[in-house]
This record gives structure tokens, sequence and C-alpha cells, in this order.
């Protein structure tokens, strides 16, 4: 038997060279032919695989560590109320729909604007809010009052900017809705911020011209005050796998 081999540098290039070197059985010229093209070929396959595979894995990667500037996710929760009882006739606590906007700003994305409509089937206030992670602070501003709070930010109820960008990645695909609860927070109004200018760019621009109040979380105040004393109004919203009923009492008067 005679081994052709492909491109050989002993064949002889004027083609006539492998008919004299080369009278073989055809059978084997062929199978022979055909096992090394299939070689290549699945090295070529092999080398495409490697080449997508680190394409999609780089990609991916940049995905989800490149903030996409100004686009803005929409989020939907189901959430359950502790202090909302299931009817006589059911055994399931009912569930409430919470839906938001959200986008990511700055510097590596490092602060979230949240858009919250007027809720369907609840009191609660439609809202802007930033989550500044680089300030660490927060501002509600209340659309309903066109009043602005501001809070430093709570690292317990609210997601860092990764994670938050990952779960808003999530929610934005329409098919995650998932079924969670609600955490209650009971802010109150200390004291009027004049100076908005030193809140950051962000939160500057969403407050500049409001009334804005810093707030102070009620169990950490001394002396409780009496609600009744005191105009309430509260804020729904997700920044985390959970959603926040955030209470904001104003005492009259101040
Ligand atoms: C953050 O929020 C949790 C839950 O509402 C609360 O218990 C905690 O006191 C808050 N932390 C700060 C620093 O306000």
């Amino acid at each position: 038997m005679v081994k052709i081999g492909f491109n050989s540098p002993a064949a002889p290039k004027d083609g006539k060279g492998a008919l004299l070197v080369a009278e073989p059985d055809p059978e084997t010229a062929v199978v022979d032919g055909r096992e090394n093209s299939t070689g290549r070929c699945l090295f070529t396959l092999l080398g495409l695989a490697f080449i997508l595979s680190g394409l999609i894995i780089g990609g991916a990667c940049l995905y989800r560590f490149i903030v996409p500037k100004n686009k803005v996710f929409h989020g939907r929760m189901q959430y359950s109320d502790s202090n909302v009882l299931p009817d006589a006739l059911e055994t399931e606590a009912p569930y409430f729909l919470a839906s938001e906007d959200v986008q990511f700003l700055g510097n590596d994305g490092n602060v979230a604007l949240i858009d919250v409509p007027v809720p369907e089937f609840d009191d609660a206030d439609p809202a802007v809010i930033i989550h500044d992670f680089e300030l660490i602070l927060t501002a509600y501003l209340d659309l309903k009052l066109d009043n602005c709070y501001v809070i430093a930010l709570n690292t317990s109820v609210v997601l860092p900017p990764r994670n938050l960008l990952e779960l808003f990645m999530r929610l934005a695909t329409g098919d995650y809705l998932p079924q969670t609860y609600l955490v209650h927070e009971d802010l109150m109004v200390t004291e009027r911020i004049d100076n908005v200018d030193q809140l950051g760019y962000f939160i500057y621009r969403l407050c500049s011209g409001k009334k804005t109040y810093r707030l102070q979380h009620r169990n950490t105040l001394k002396g409780i005050q009496k609600r009744s004393t005191e105009n309430c109004h509260r804020i729904k919203h997700f920044a985390n796998k959970f959603v926040l009923d955030t209470l904001i009492c104003e005492p009259y008067g101040i």
C-alpha cells in the first residue's frame, strides 16, 4: 500500500510526479484522504468552538460588568403583606403587584434612578427614588406632595449596584415574576435641608426647587412622637428581593 501525504514536501509540484509515484490502490488512497480531511475538519471545528466559546464567555463578562447606560429596566414583583390577613375563605395571604422602572446612571452605574408609578390597588404615593451608592444616600421625591426626603442609604435593604442590575436584568425579561413579601420601614422627618447642592449631582437634579427634608429611622429617635400629630405618606418600591414599604411621617409644623 502506498501512502500519499497531503502537501507532502516530497511530492513533485508539476503534478505528474503524483501519478508516477503513486499508482496506489484507489480505495486505500480515497480512504486515507478522507481520514485526513476528517481530521482537519475536526481540528478546524474544535478551533472554531474554542474561539466561539471564548467570544461567548467574554461577551457575557462584558455584558455583566459594563452597565448599559440609559437603558430602562422594567420590573414587577408580587408581594404578600403580613398586615393583610387572608379572607375567612382563603388559606393563603393575597398577593399584590409592585412595578417600577430603573435606570443605572453615573460612573460605573453607581446611581440607581427608580420610577414608581401610581400604585393600582394601594394608597402609596408615586415617587422617583435615587439610590446613590457613591455618596451612600437615598432620596425620595414624593410626586403627590412634590417633596424630597433624604436619608443615608441603608445597605441592609438596598442591594449593591451590581446585584441590583442583575436582579433587574432578570426581572426585565418579563418571564420572571417573583413572589415575595413586604418589609416595613418607619422614617421620620427631622429637619429641612436648604442646600441640596451638597447632596451630589443626581440628588441635586431630583430635589432642587423642592422642599427637601432629612429623614431618620423612628427607632433611632429619642422620645417616640404620637402619630396623631403627624402627617404620614407611604412609598413602596423594591431595590432588593423584597418590596419595601417606607412610611414617611412629618410632625405638623416642621
Ligand atoms: C436599615 O433597615 C433595617 C430594616 O428596616 C433597620 O432595621 C435598620 O435599623 C436600618 N439601618 C440603618 C442604619 O438605618
